[in-house]
């Protein structure tokens, strides 16, 4: 089996996901693709080789139990084992998203993608990840998610929003559930927040970079075997719940 680290990204087409699979492939890492368009798909995989990444294009639909599981044979049949996944694809969900007006059916969306489709891709993934000497998981969640922070006068967690900010207080807490069941296999799981970063997600309004929201996942995905497990960071340090 390859000495090279193994590594799929979902979601890596464009913005943070992306610069999260440019930063692994910069690493001398091979990484899969995971994008749902083909063309999008095909041309990420261009520019990460273009740019010297080992990169290779992974069909992937998180919310498509047929489409995730091709992704887990095409990454056994191409690598044998995986080192490391970042459920990085994320939507907000069509707006408004006030509680009291909200369609029930933006809010099932939005945790079908964000919330199951990482338990969809985690399962289907696992018994590669197993076969790993060091496996890491990174769920990409968001600030926005902490209630300690949404409870904490001051404390800026964006729009009151039913569907998008709750999924990530749901997928922190399952990145917990996995941690405490996972805890002696020597898989580390851990959620990341990446900053408010200029993606197609705002409209381009967030402050920082793609490109500085996928360190806290770089971060994350390299580890040692004595790392941290169940936990929340961003790029100050750890996030409360
Ligand atoms: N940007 C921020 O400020 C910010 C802040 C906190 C957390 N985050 C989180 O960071 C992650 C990446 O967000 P981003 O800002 O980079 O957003 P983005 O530019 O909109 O990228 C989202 C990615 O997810 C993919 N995706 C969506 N639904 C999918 C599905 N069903 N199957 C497979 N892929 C799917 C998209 O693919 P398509 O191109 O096919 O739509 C795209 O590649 C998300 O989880 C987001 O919640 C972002």
């Amino acid at each position: 089996m390859s000495e090279q680290t193994i590594a799929l990204v979902t979601g890596a087409n464009k913005g943070i996901g992306y610069e999260i699979a440019a930063g692994l492939g910069a690493l001398g890492w091979r990484g899969g693709v995971g994008a749902r368009d083909r063309e999008r798909r095909e041309t990420a995989v261009a520019k990460l080789r273009a740019a010297g990444a080992d990169a290779f294009g992974v069909p992937l639909d998180v919310t498509d139990d047929v489409s995730v599981g091709a992704a887990a044979a095409l990454v056994e049949e191409g690598a044998g084992r995986l080192d490391v996944l970042v459920n990085n694809a994320g939507i907000t969900g069509s707006v408004p998203q006030m509680p009291t007006e909200v369609d029930p059916a933006t809010v099932r969306t939005v945790v079908e993608t964000n919330v199951i489709g990482v338990i969809r891709v985690t399962n289907a993934m696992l018994p590669l990840l197993r076969r790993s000497s060091s496996p890491r998981i990174v769920n990409m969640s968001s600030g926005v998610g902490s209630l300690t922070r949404q409870t904490t006068p001051g404390s800026d967690t964006g729009p009151i929003a039913a569907a998008y900010t709750p999924s990530k207080t749901f997928l922190n807490a399952v990145t917990v559930q996995y941690a405490k069941e996972l805890r002696d296999t020597g898989i580390l799981i851990n959620a990341a927040c990446p900053g408010y970063c200029a993606t197609d997600l705002n409209g381009f309004r967030g402050v920082r970079t793609p490109e500085q929201g996928a360190a806290v996942a770089i971060r994350l995905a390299t580890l040692p075997d004595d790392g941290p497990s169940g936990r929340f960071f961003d790029d100050e340090g750890e996030v409360p719940w």
